[in-house]
C-alpha cells in the first residue's frame, strides 16, 4: 500500500496539548495559546540558526568576497556557509551576540503578543517585563533564548530553554511571581536547534519529546513519555575547572574514571551546551553536572531559565536534580538572574554526588 509509507495521524504537539487539556475541564485554552506563540518562537530561531550568516549579516558576507550588487543568490549561500564553517577570513564574536539578541526578540514578541503573559524574564534582560495590562494573562515565562552561544560559529547544537509560572493576581503582578521555586512551575521544556530541531516539553504530567518536520512546520510527537535510565554510563563536565573544585565533585569525577566497585569507568560527553547535554543525559542516562568552583561558588548556570526548567524535565522523566544543598525545585530565588551548581541526570548518578556531598558535613 501506498499509504504505509506514510504515517498519516500524526500527533502535532498543538494536538497533544489539546488532548491534555481536554483532561482538566475548567481550562480555557490558554495554555494551547501561549504554547503556540512559544513554538512560533522556535521554528523562528531554528530557522535563523539555520541561515545564520544570511539573515544577520549580508554586508560582512560581501566585502571579503568583494561581490558586487548583482552577485546570484546562490553565491551569497556559499559565501555565508564559508564564513559559518570558519573559512573566510576575520572572526567575529559579533555573531553569536547577533543571534542571541534575535532570538530574545522573537521571544519576547512572541509572548507578549500572545495576550497570555504578564511577567517575563530572560537571560539576555537585565530587568523583568511586565507585560501592559492591556496584553496581560496569566502567565509567567522565564527563559534562555538562546542556550550554547558559544557553539553557534562552529554548528554545534545550541537551544532555548523555558520555564512557566502561574501568576498569583493578573492585577497585582511583582518579581515575586517569578521569585518562585522550580517546583511551583506549571511547565518547562527546551527546543534543541540541532539535528533535527527538538523541543521536549512538560506540563507536569511526565515528558514529551516533539521532531519538526519542516515540511509540514509542526512539531510531531516522536518520544512519547520519556524515561531517564536510573542508572547511566556517561558523566558530562566542564573538566577545565577541576582544579577549583570542592571535594565532593572531584570524588565523583574520581569515581566516574576510577570506580572501585568493579564497574566500568563511565564515558565522558560534553558539548558546552546546556541543551545538548541535558537532551543526550534525558535520552541516555548519565549525569550532568555545572559544579561550584573556587572561582565561580555558585557556579555558572542560572537558576531561573537553565537550572529549574532542566531539573523540572529531569524529575519528570524519573531522574534527580541536585543543588549540592537541596533538591533543585526546592531553591527559592531571590535574584533574577541568580546562579546556582547543578547535579541532574539518572536517578542512582545523582544518588551518589548527593551521598558525597551529605559525608562531607
Ligand atoms: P548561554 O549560551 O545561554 O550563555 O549558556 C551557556 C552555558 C550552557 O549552555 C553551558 O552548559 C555552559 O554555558 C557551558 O559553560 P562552560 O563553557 O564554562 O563549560
Ligand atoms: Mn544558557
Ligand atoms: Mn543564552
Ligand atoms: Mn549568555
Amino acid at each position: 500500500h501506498a499509504a504505509d509509507a506514510h504515517r498519516t495521524d500524526l500527533m502535532t504537539i498543538t494536538r497533544h496539548v489539546l488532548n491534555e487539556q481536554s483532561k482538566h475541564p475548567e481550562s480555557k485554552g490558554d495554555f494551547t495559546i501561549l504554547l503556540s506563540h512559544i513554538v512560533l518562537g522556535c521554528k523562528f530561531v531554528c530557522s535563523a540558526v539555520n541561515k545564520v550568516l544570511l539573515f544577520l549579516f549580508p554586508s560582512t558576507i560581501a566585502s571579503p568576497i568583494a561581490i558586487s550588487t548583482s552577485i546570484p543568490p546562490c553565491l551569497f549561500s556559499q559565501a555565508g556557509l564559508a564564513k559559518l564553517i570558519g573559512l573566510a577570513g576575520e572572526t567575529n564574536g559579533e555573531e553569536q551576540k547577533k543571534l542571541d539578541v534575535l532570538s530574545n526578540q522573537v521571544f519576547v514578541k512572541a509572548l507578549i503578543s500572545s495576550g497570555r503573559t504578564c511577567v517575563l524574564v530572560s537571560e539576555e534582560d537585565e530587568e523583568a517585563t511586565f507585560v501592559d495590562p492591556s496584553l496581560r494573562g496569566k502567565y509567567c515565562v522565564v527563559f534562555d533564548p538562546l542556550d550554547g552561544s558559544s557553539n553557534i560559529d562552529c554548528g554545534v547544537s545550541i537551544g532555548t530553554i523555558f520555564g512557566i509560572y502561574m501568576v498569583k493576581d493578573k492585577d497585582n503582578v511583582s518579581l515575586d511571581d517569578v521569585l518562585q521555586p522550580g517546583k511551583h512551575m506549571v511547565a518547562a521544556g527546551y527546543c534543541m536547534y540541532g539535528s533535527p530541531c527538538t523541543l521536549v516539553l512538560s506540563t507536569g504530567n511526565g515528558v514529551n519529546g516533539f521532531t519538526l518536520d519542516p515540511s509540514l512546520g509542526e512539531f510531531i510527537l516522536t518520544h512519547p513519555d520519556i524515561k531517564i535510565p536510573k542508572r547511566g554510563k556517561l558523566y558530562s563536565v566542564n573538566e577545565g575547572n577541576a582544579k577549583n573544585w570542592d571535594t565532593p565533585t572531584a570524588k565523583f569525577v574520581e569515581k566516574c574514571k576510577f570506580p572501585k566497585d568493579g564497574s566500568s569507568p563511565k564515558s565522558l560527553r560534553y558539548i558546552g551546551s546546556m541543551v545538548a547535554d541535558v537532551h543526550r543525559t534525558l535520552l541516555y542516562g548519565g549525569i550532568f553536572l555545572y559544579p561550584a568552583d573556587k572561582q565561580s561558588p555558585n557556579g555558572k548556570l542560572r537558576v531561573l531559565y537553565e537550572v529549574f526548567p532542566m531539573s523540572f524535565l529531569m524529575e519528570q522523566a524519573g531522574g534527580q536534580a541536585f543543588t549540592g544543598e537541596q533538591r533543585a525545585l526546592d531553591l527559592v530565588p531571590t535574584k533574577i538572574h541568580q546562579r546556582s551548581p547543578v547535579f541532574l541526570g539518572s536517578y542512582d548518578d545523582v544518588e551518589e554526588i548527593k551521598a558525597l556531598y551529605a559525608a562531607e558535613e
